[in-house]
């Protein structure tokens, strides 16, 4: 059996899947919240420059890859009007139970699907544009995954990869700070859940930084990857063209 990472453990590659489910089945609920709170609302600055750069055009085809609770979901369909189509997607349906009741509260009906990112159920050449926020971090097999963004998009798509990263190295301290003391106290009085919290900080840390990740989208077929580090490198945008 294989083994990978789930945080700072090393564990066997199933076992991994259903840590990383039972994480988001237990933070689900109060997911939007906590995001505001941990980033001090900084997630939807981050998440209007994602959009932004991928300048969805009226009547454009966009897949949201675990998608969640649906923030850009909701900012393409805007977009995207009422002759494109948003398809929002996630592994884990505590997740998106949650997006998609959210966004019909909103008026916002959309296709959502249960999906893994790494086996999607799309024909080659679907989309314009594929979004991941925030999600690459808990894949498995990031190679696979990307390799099956670059498939369902069309020539000339764009896969954007929202993700944490690696902070510029005169906040490192302040940051580990952050991430290893504040987050986890956050996680138990929040979500009354610390560990979820903890593996959050750990996952970040383990995920790959700003250049590996360039290259990763490089192997997986993308010609050309622009890199956009956020907030001092909390947080990357890459943004990987099919040619
Ligand atoms: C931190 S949430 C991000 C949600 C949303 N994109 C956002 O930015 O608010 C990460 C999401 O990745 C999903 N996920 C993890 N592994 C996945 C996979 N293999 N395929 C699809 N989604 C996955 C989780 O279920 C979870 O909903």
């Amino acid at each position: 059996m294989a083994t990978t990472h789930f945080g700072f453990k090393t564990v066997d590659e199933q076992e991994k899947a259903r840590h990383v489910r039972s994480v988001f089945d237990s933070v689900a609920p109060k997911y939007d919240v906590m995001n505001d709170l941990m980033s001090a609302g900084l997630h939807r600055v981050w998440k209007r420059y994602t959009i932004d750069l991928a300048t969805p055009r009226p009547g454009d085809q966009v897949l949201d890859i675990a998608g969640g609770t649906g923030d850009l979901s909701l900012a393409f369909a805007r977009r995207v009007g009422p002759t494109g189509r948003v398809v929002h997607t996630d592994i884990n349906e505590a997740m998106l139970r949650e997006g998609r009741s959210r966004l019909l509260d909103l008026g916002v009906v959309l296709p959502t699907m249960v999906c893994d990112a790494e086996k999607l159920p799309f024909a080659d050449e679907s989309f314009h544009i594929v979004t991941v926020a925030f999600g690459l971090r808990n894949m498995t097999h990031k190679d696979q995954a990307l390799a099956e963004m670059r498939r369902v998009l069309k020539p000339g798509g764009k896969l954007l990869v929202l993700e944490f990263s690696r902070v510029a190295k005169p906040l490192e301290k302040a940051y580990d700070w952050y991430s290893f003391k504040v987050l986890p106290l956050l996680g138990r009085w929040v979500a009354k859940d610390e560990d979820s919290y903890r593996y959050l900080a750990e996952s970040i840390r383990m995920h790959p930084g700003q250049e590996e990740l360039r290259q990763m989208m490089k192997t997986a077929g993308f010609g050309h990857v622009d890199v956009h580090n956020l907030s001092a490198g909390v947080v990357a945008l890459h943004m990987g063209i099919k040619c």
